[in-house]
């Protein structure tokens, strides 16, 4: 019995963010897990999350991921570090005791920090994140337990989310802010040798990051990463394996206008599609 009352019939995986960044993930984890269902929850109408308070994205993120369990989903991926950073311990370890002990909520933060130890030469790693993901210190926090040793950099960029939710991202507007960024980031450090673009938005303006980044210096994108975190999740956990429903199919779902959602969501993932309004 759960607090929810949930159904136990087996669902989708559930895919959560504020906004467009999370089809970043999504399009990752689909090519190489394309046999699943999922639902897509971006909560546009209160996006961007980066400059909320903890509690504010605590009290949103607990509202999207009740929502996609009583959807039907068992496993909901929050594929936002903001959401990772700021909600995702309470969630596992309040909440979910209270909803629905069987059910898990996975975060981007951790398989990412695993992968960079695989990643860097000399353990300089510099973070690109939101205001609020660099305030939370969640990735010097998470590299610190795996590699005490490693010196951390992270810088906050307030204007690349709202760059890209406003399609400005392949723009010449955008080279002021993202070369500014890059600038100081390697101010703080000159050795660092990995960037990790740690907000799912930030593969959107690769080109314009690669471009300002200087040469040899490795730039770290979620996507891949977090879907294969997600196959050796899977492989682990097989009673989660069951729970999940496949037939190919995914829902788009946001808070916001669901043709203002389609046209842009088409342009993250290269193909049309529709999606539809919800309340949360
Ligand atoms: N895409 C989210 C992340 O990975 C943040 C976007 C926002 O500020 O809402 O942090």
């Amino acid at each position: 019995m759960n607090a929810g009352n949930f159904s136990a019939a087996p669902g989708p995986v559930g895919v959560f963010d504020s906004g467009y960044g999370g089809l970043t993930i999504l399009s990752e984890i689909r090519k190489v897990l394309p046999g699943y269902d999922y639902i897509y929850l971006g909560d546009n109408a209160r996006a961007p999350y980066g400059s909320r308070s903890f509690d504010i994205v605590y009290e949103f993120t607990l509202e999207a991921v009740t929502e996609l369990f009583r959807r039907g989903c068992h496993l909901v991926i929050l594929a936002c570090n903001t959401a990772s950073a700021k909600a995702l311990r309470n969630i596992q370890q309040l909440d979910l005791q209270r909803l629905d002990p069987e059910r898990r909520v996975l975060g981007v933060i951790r398989p990412t920090v695993e992968a960079v130890g695989d990643i860097t030469r000399n353990g300089h790693i510099g973070i690109f994140a939101t205001p609020g993901t660099v305030a939370s210190e969640s990735y010097n926090i998470e590299i610190a337990k795996l590699h005490p040793e490693y010196a951390v950099s992270a810088h906050a960029c307030p204007m690349w989310v709202p760059l890209v939710e406003n399609r400005e991202s392949d723009r010449p507007g955008a080279d002021y802010f993202v070369r500014q960024d890059v600038d100081a980031l390697m101010d703080t450090d000159s050795e660092i040798d990995t960037i990790v673009l740690g907000c799912t938005h930030y593969p959107l303006l690769y080109p314009k990051i690669r471009a300002a980044v200087p040469e040899g210096i490795e730039i770290v994108r979620q996507g891949d990463i977090v879907a294969r975190s997600l196959v050796d999740y899977l492989r682990r956990h097989p009673e989660m394996e069951r729970s999940l429903t496949r037939s190919g199919h995914t829902q788009y779902l946001t808070t916001e206008n669901p043709d203002k959602f389609s046209s842009l969501a088409t342009l993250f993932l290269g193909h049309a599609i529709e999606a539809e309004r919800i309340e949360v």
